[in-house]
């Protein structure tokens, strides 16, 4: 039987339903219909994130809601609303594509807006405010169905934005949730080891993605016993213009790709030093040698240390005497 929401969950309902309706059906919505064609945002796909549109009003929603029966009370506390110096509320949300963000059990209580107009004084994208049943810290987009589909495929794959959520399901991958531009928390780590070990990391191939990662695996190697892969995309894409720009095959394949902390450590730390210089390789070497060393699996340390030999031409024999040192230091 249908369980009875509290008053702010059933209103987010609500609103999710109208910005869709509005998005789908009707004439102000076009605009909006038009931007999603534009992301390549098939009606499949609106649907199954119930995606909208906020047309450029500032009373839309309210006098819809009003309507529904929702008391004052409930409307300023919803997020849903800005309130002016003397108490007068407005929608929030305006010439946006809505984006429902739903808690653990898929009941949307928060809103991300992505801005339709190219006009670089408003934000791109809008969020709700945290509210009495939405908490930023411990939500995750597209959770609720991600981890339906990880109990089949094992793993999770974690990303920056919803559009990356979206654009990975459009190419197969349904297993994929965003923290939504805040940086990831331990909480959401917390939520996301209650479902597997096995993490993706997909977030953007800019710097400040490749930052977020590293960032990222720090905080699930804080949280241990993580298997997890690293994809880094080239030309500084992320995953939705990826997609967009060389298909899903493609995109799969680069998931399939992913690479160790490790080699994505190792990476990162060759771009630090100019390899041409004895010195810098030598520090190179030491510090590399000491992160293979963390490693518990000596068969792996075994690997890193062989590929590090190969890749530098120094003796396996030296290499491993470093690696020996390094492991006692850290005991
Ligand atoms: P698109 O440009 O629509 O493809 O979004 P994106 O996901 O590629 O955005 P970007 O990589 O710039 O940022 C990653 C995530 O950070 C977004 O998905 C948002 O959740 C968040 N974010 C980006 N810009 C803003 C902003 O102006 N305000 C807020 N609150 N969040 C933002
Ligand atoms: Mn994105
Ligand atoms: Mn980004
Ligand atoms: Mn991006
Ligand atoms: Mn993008």
């Amino acid at each position: 039987q249908p369980v009875k929401l509290n008053p702010l969950m059933q209103m987010h309902q609500d609103a999710a339903d109208f910005y869709q309706q509005i998005l789908l059906t009707t004439k102000i919505g076009e605009r909006g219909l038009n931007y999603a064609r534009q992301r390549e945002l098939d009606d499949e796909l609106l649907k199954h994130f119930k995606i909208g549109y906020a047309p450029d009003r500032r009373d839309l929603l309210l006098t819809y809601l009003k309507e529904q029966g929702y008391t004052d009370e409930q409307l300023a506390e919803s997020g849903l609303f800005v309130q002016t110096q003397d108490g007068r509320l407005f929608d929030r949300f305006r010439d946006r594509l809505m984006f429902p963000m739903s808690d653990e059990t898929g009941h949307p209580v928060a809103f991300s807006g992505r801005r339709i107009s190219d006009n670089p004084d408003e934000p791109k994208y809008i969020n709700s405010p945290e509210t009495s049943i939405f908490n930023k810290s411990d939500l995750l987009f597209h959770f609720s169905e991600a981890k339906k589909h990880a109990r089949k495929e094992g793993h999770l794959v974690l990303f920056e934005g919803h559009m990356d959520v979206i654009s990975a399901y459009k190419s197969g991958i349904k297993t994929g949730i965003a923290s939504m531009g805040t940086s990831l928390t331990q909480q959401q780590v917390y939520m996301i080891r209650r479902i597997t070990r096995q993490v993706v990391i997909n977030y953007d191939g800019d710097d400040p993605g490749i930052h977020a990662a590293e960032r990222a695996v720090g905080l699930f190697k804080q949280a241990g016993s993580f298997d997890l892969g690293i994809v880094i995309l080239p030309d500084k894409l992320d995953p939705d213009e990826y997609v967009k720009q060389y298909g899903a095959e493609s995109y799969q394949a680069a998931i399939t790709g992913a690479i160790s902390t490790t080699d994505f450590f190792l990476l990162r730390l060759k771009k630090k030093y100019n390899l041409n210089n004895e010195r810098e390789q030598v520090a190179y070497l030491s510090e590399a040698v000491q992160e293979i060393a963390t490693l518990q699996n000596p068969v792996e340390q075994d690997l890193y240390v062989g590929r590090l030999a190969k890749e530098t031409g120094v003796s396996l024999d030296a290499l491993k005497m470093n690696l020996s040192r390094a492991r006692r230091r850290q005991r």
